[in-house]
Order: structure tokens, then C-alpha cells, then sequence
């Protein structure tokens, strides 16, 4: 069965939607690994680099220490957070899913992220390496509506409800083209 539970009506508009958008892009600024667990994970490559003058990508090496045979026994947190007065706050974007049904996903632009890697398919297995190359959200395979500004959508990859075994932050800007 898969997990998928919804903590906001905004998420289910977030990944139904299939089409190509063009009125943002992504204006990348930096991604960082903030955790891992090592008694659950190691992340023996952990790279965020500049491919190019404006682009961003991250490198991962994955190890895990324990069997993820299906979405019940870990789960992807979502979580946007939009830079007002100061500091990110959390905006519309919040949702969780089981971990197997988001690496396999269609939608969300993943089959495009995950071009360049084996981190692709469940079971996940104990003592496997999985790799991710050349990670890169491309904003047209986001959906429409986001509002413009500063963004970190962060996500928390968590095993077993309550233990967070690492995490993603990924820093850009929304910006709108210009009509005139
Ligand atoms: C890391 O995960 C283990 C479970 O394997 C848990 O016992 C430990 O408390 C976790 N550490 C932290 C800091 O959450
Ligand atoms: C993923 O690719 C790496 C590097 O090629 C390889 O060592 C590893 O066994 C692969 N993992 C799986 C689960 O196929
Ligand atoms: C990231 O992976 C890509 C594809 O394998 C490689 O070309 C690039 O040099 C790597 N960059 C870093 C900083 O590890």
C-alpha cells in the first residue's frame, strides 16, 4: 500500500499537475546537506557545485544501514519555505510521502532529477550503494502559481516516523519573466 498522506489541499494541486510551465524560472543560490544519521545512513558523497556560471546540481552517495522494503518504514517530508521579513517561513508547500513512492514517482519533475542515478526503485537494501549525479530542479516541470521570492524547499527523509535519517535544502529564487 502506499502512504501518502496529505498535511495541506495545496500538495494535492502540487503534484497533480503534469504540464510544462514557462512564466518562472529557478534562480539557483545554494543546497546543502544539514543532517544524516549515521547509524542509519551514510552519505560518503555529499556535493552541491556550480556545473555552470548560473547552475547548481548535487552529487549524493547513499549507503544505507538499514532495509527499506516499502513506503511503511520511511517517508519523505516536504516542506517549502518562503524568505519574508528576514527569515523562511513556511509557505504553501508542506506534504509527506512514503519514500518508495517518491523516488518513483512520474510526477514532480523526478524522472528528470533522477536521470543520472540508481536511487530509483524499492526495495531500497542494506549495505547497497545508491548514487545521485547531477541533480538539478528544472522550474518547468514545476507547477504554475508559485509565488515569486526566495525559496528553501527542504526535505526531511525519515525512518520509521520518528527518526530523521538525512536531509536536503535546496535555496533558489522564483522569478516571473517580465511582460511588457
Ligand atoms: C539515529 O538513529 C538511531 C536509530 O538507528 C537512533 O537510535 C538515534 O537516536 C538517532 N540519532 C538521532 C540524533 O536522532
Ligand atoms: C548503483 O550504482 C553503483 C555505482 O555504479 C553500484 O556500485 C551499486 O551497486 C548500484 N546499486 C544498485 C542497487 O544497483
Ligand atoms: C558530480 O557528478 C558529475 C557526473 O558524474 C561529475 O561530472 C561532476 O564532476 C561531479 N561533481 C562533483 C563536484 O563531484
Amino acid at each position: 500500500m502506499n502512504l501518502i498522506l496529505l498535511l495541506s489541499i495545496s500538495f494535492l494541486y502540487f503534484f497533480s499537475v503534469n504540464c510544462v510551465q514557462t512564466a518562472y524560472k529557478f534562480v539557483h543560490e545554494h543546497c546543502e546537506i544539514p543532517y544524516f544519521n549515521e547509524s542509519l545512513v551514510d552519505l560518503p558523497l555529499k556535493t552541491c557545485y556550480k556545473p555552470t556560471r548560473t547552475g547548481l546540481a548535487l552529487n549524493l552517495t547513499l549507503k544505507f544501514h538499514v532495509d527499506i522494503p516499502s513506503d511503511d518504514v520511511a517517508y519523505v517530508e516536504i516542506v517549502g519555505y518562503q524568505f519574508r521579513s528576514n527569515e523562511y517561513r513556511k509557505g504553501p508547500i508542506e506534504a509527506m510521502l512514503g519514500m518508495c513512492s517518491f523516488i518513483q514517482t512520474e510526477k514532480f519533475d523526478m524522472p528528470h532529477m533522477l536521470s543520472n542515478s540508481n536511487f530509483t526503485a524499492c526495495p531500497l537494501k542494506k549495505s547497497n550503494t545508491y548514487y545521485i549525479r547531477n541533480l538539478v530542479p528544472d522550474a518547468e516541470n514545476f507547477p504554475p502559481g508559485i509565488p515569486d521570492g526566495r525559496w528553501m524547499l527542504e526535505l526531511k527523509f525519515m525512518y520509521r516516523e520518528i527518526y530523521y535519517m538525512f536531509g536536503v535544502r535546496w535555496f533558489a529564487k522564483v522569478e516571473y519573466e517580465m511582460v511588457f
